[in-house]
């Protein structure tokens, strides 16, 4: 099996090199690791955030291992030309649209967690996120001149029929295989992408008898996932509103650091990579925890490789580690990226 590495910026190295060692260690020989240069650092040598060459190993590849893109320097290049394109453009040339983002708390960071510990305990919930579309990616967009001489920006938030209903079958799928409750986000109190989306949902929660559906504005849902994050098992909801409820929910957790991720298409390929971004803020400096990337290599284990065995062991090795007092710091420790590797080695 050929696996793709894409490391990216900040601190996206440091993570994905982690887990890199734990994939090594846990399945040998049986993975072939190719590296390639992505987003900034890739606009660096290349000229270019997703240069055709790391296209190229990302669609050869049974699986990705991407660690993080984004870096200050490239912000106000223009937009084509700037890191985070890179993941955009993996995601949509792969046609990665169905995101699972699970959020679980680890019993050993209850203390971790912004939630007091009988809320944060109960937190056991998968976000799918939709990916490809949303005003991520709808026309028109652009900053333009007003009549009255005014700069005006715009973007598109748009959504049709069929991606609505692709997505809304992975969120009642993920929830089939698990508590059998499924509740959509969208605010279709305002938006007609929103209207639309609620209504495909509802469609197609005809094949569904056994999920129960039901559906929540993003406004609430935010303040619900602070109040009684343990009321949900599956969300399914848009782009932009899974982006924002996705880094909320890794706090409830205890930290962005623990937040893995798996990037679907309809086939199996995955793209695996933390939530998180590229931190500028810590990079080089050994702080970034790398679980959230660790877990990410289990994930990919799971959903591309088909080893779901040894995706189990790297995810009761984390535990273990956590079990064993292994804290980076944003879980309140002074462990290093490397030392939060080595504990989870160790455990392996
Ligand atoms: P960020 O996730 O990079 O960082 C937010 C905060 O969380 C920072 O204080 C950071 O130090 C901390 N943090 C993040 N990951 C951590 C980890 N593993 N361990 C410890 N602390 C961690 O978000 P941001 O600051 O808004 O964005 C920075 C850059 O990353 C931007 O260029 C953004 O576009 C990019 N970004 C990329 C991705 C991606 O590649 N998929 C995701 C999000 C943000
Ligand atoms: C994420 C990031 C990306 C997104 C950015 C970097 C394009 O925030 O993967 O969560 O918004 O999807
Ligand atoms: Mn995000």
């Amino acid at each position: 099996m050929l696996v793709a590495v894409l490391p990216g910026d900040g601190i996206g190295p440091e993570v994905t090199a982690e887990a890199v060692r734990v994939l090594k260690a846990i399945c040998g020989d049986t993975l072939i690791f190719e590296e390639a240069p992505v987003g900034g650092a890739a606009y660096k040598v290349a000229g270019h955030p997703l240069p055709p060459e790391t296209l190229d190993v990302a669609k050869r590849a049974d699986a990705i291992l991407f660690g993080a893109v984004g870096d200050p320097d490239c912000d106000r290049l223009e937009r084509a030309l700037r890191p985070e394109q890179a993941i955009l453009g993996l995601r949509k040339e792969l046609g990665l649209f169905a995101n699972l983002r699970p959020a679980k708390l680890f019993p050993e960071l209850v203390d971790a967690s912004a939630l007091r510990p009988e809320v944060a305990r109960a937190i056991d919930l998968v976000i799918v996120r939709e990916l490809t579309g949303d005003v991520y990616f709808g026309t028109p967009r652009g900053i333009r001149i007003t009549e009255a001489g005014l700069r005006e920006g715009y973007d598109t938030m748009r959504y049709d029929e069929a991606e609505v209903a692709r997505i809304a079958k992975v969120g009642f799928e993920t929830a089939r295989a698990r508590r059998g409750k499924l509740c959509s986000i969208d605010k279709a109190n305002v938006l007609e992408t929103s209207q639309l989306w609620r209504d495909v949902v509802i469609e197609t929660a005809a094949a569904y008898p056994d999920v129960e559906l039901s559906h929540m504005y993003v406004d609430n849902a935010a303040m619900q996932l602070v109040r009684n994050p343990g009321q949900f098992d599956v969300i399914v909801t848009g782009n932009l509103f899974g982006d924002i409820l996705s880094d909320q929910a890794s706090m409830c957790v205890g930290s962005i650091g623990m937040l893995p991720s798996a990037s679907l298409d309809s086939a199996g390929k995955g793209l695996y990579e933390p939530i998180h971004g590229s931190a500028p803020d810590i990079a080089g400096q050994g702080k970034a925890n790398p679980l959230a990337t660790i877990l990410s290599a289990a994930m990919m284990l799971r959903y591309s490789l088909r080893r779901p065995a040894e995706a189990d062991r790297i995810e009761a090795a984390v535990a273990k580690a956590l079990a064993a007092g292994a804290r980076s710091p944003d879980l309140g420790g002074a462990m290093t990226t490397r030392g939060m590797g080595e504990a989870v080695l160790t455990e392996l």
